[in-house]
């Protein structure tokens, strides 16, 4: 029994490790689901459109579109205006070096991005750009402190700024959080020693609506995600798929296997 239960816990400690590494943003769930072939069309076409400026899916051909439903017409007509083949991989112009001159830092290729992070780290991302002046772009990210990244979705989701909140850490804990940075400050030096105090975003207030609507925002940043993950993975879901037959073969040969095994030893005794 107890080999068991230290099994048990073998199997859980990864799952348990995950759990606990809550340092950082909290994450917003993306809550995506890979079977929704319309979900990653819409995001292909969000991305020619507002990403592929600066980004690439460049192990990634068109062609691969016609696996979640649409024809070569289609992806000609939608998603294709540089004039490449349906055939062609997701490339694009922006030399590297341009990009981080303008941007401070080269605009990565997205292929894999949706295994690099995670879908909930995406979709929070793409959602935390907020107002900050001292930055080259004129705005800042909160799961991705001082990204080269301008927020390319500001006409649809509109414009937010900041609403701070000061946190008095000492030893690596919180022991306090206030409103006004005075207060923590004097705080922290009430506390002395190693007592200092973290500025970090507590929420956003609206500056200027956009084109959309929070709840159509948020689809359109859920299409991009779904879509992000798609690529970085197609054959998951027909892995998903296969994974059924192949439980299902073993559980088959296993019985099979047992009413051999009886048959033999039958003899035996
Ligand atoms: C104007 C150029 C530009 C456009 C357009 C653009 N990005 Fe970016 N993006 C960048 C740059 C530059 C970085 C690198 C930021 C850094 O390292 O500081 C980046 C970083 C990212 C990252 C984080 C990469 C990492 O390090 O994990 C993601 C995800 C991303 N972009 C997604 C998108 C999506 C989705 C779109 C379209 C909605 C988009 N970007 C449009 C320039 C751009």
């Amino acid at each position: 029994m107890k080999r068991v239960i230290a099994i048990i816990a073998l199997v859980l400690m990864p799952v348990a490790a995950l759990a606990s590494s809550g340092a950082g943003p909290k994450l917003e769930s993306a809550n995506i689901d890979l079977s929704n072939e319309a979900a990653i069309q819409r995001g292909a076409k969000y991305f020619v459109n507002y990403c592929m400026g600066c980004h690439s899916a460049q192990y990634v051909r068109y062609k691969l579109f016609t696996k979640v439903g649409l024809t070569e017409q289609q992806i000609k007509d939608n998603l294709i205006f540089n004039g490449s083949k349906v055939g062609a991989l997701m490339t694009n112009a922006m030399p590297g070096e341009y990009a981080a001159t303008a941007f401070g830092a080269p605009a990565p290729d997205l292929t894999l991005e949706g295994r690099r992070r995670s879908a909930d780290w995406i979709y929070t991302y793409l959602k935390s750009f907020y107002t900050d002046p001292s930055r080259p772009t004129g705005v800042n990210n909160v799961v991705f402190p001082n990204v080269g990244m301008p927020n390319v979705l500001w006409e649809l989701e509109g414009i937010k700024e900041p609403v701070y909140r000061y946190e008095v850490h000492e030893g690596g804990h919180m022991v306090a959080e206030f409103d006004s940075e005075a207060e923590a400050e004097a705080k922290a030096k009430e506390l002395g020693g190693e007592a200092r105090v973290e500025k970090v975003v507590d929420h956003f207030n609206p500056v200027r609506p956009g084109k959309m609507s929070a709840g159509e925002f948020d689809q359109v940043v859920r299409d991009l995600t779904t879509y992000l993950a798609y690529i970085a993975e197609p054959i998951k879901l027909e892995r998903q798929r296969m994974g059924v037959w192949v439980l299902l073969f073993l559980v088959i040969f296993t019985v099979l296997a047992y009413i051999t095994k009886k048959e033999w030893w039958k003899d035996v005794h």
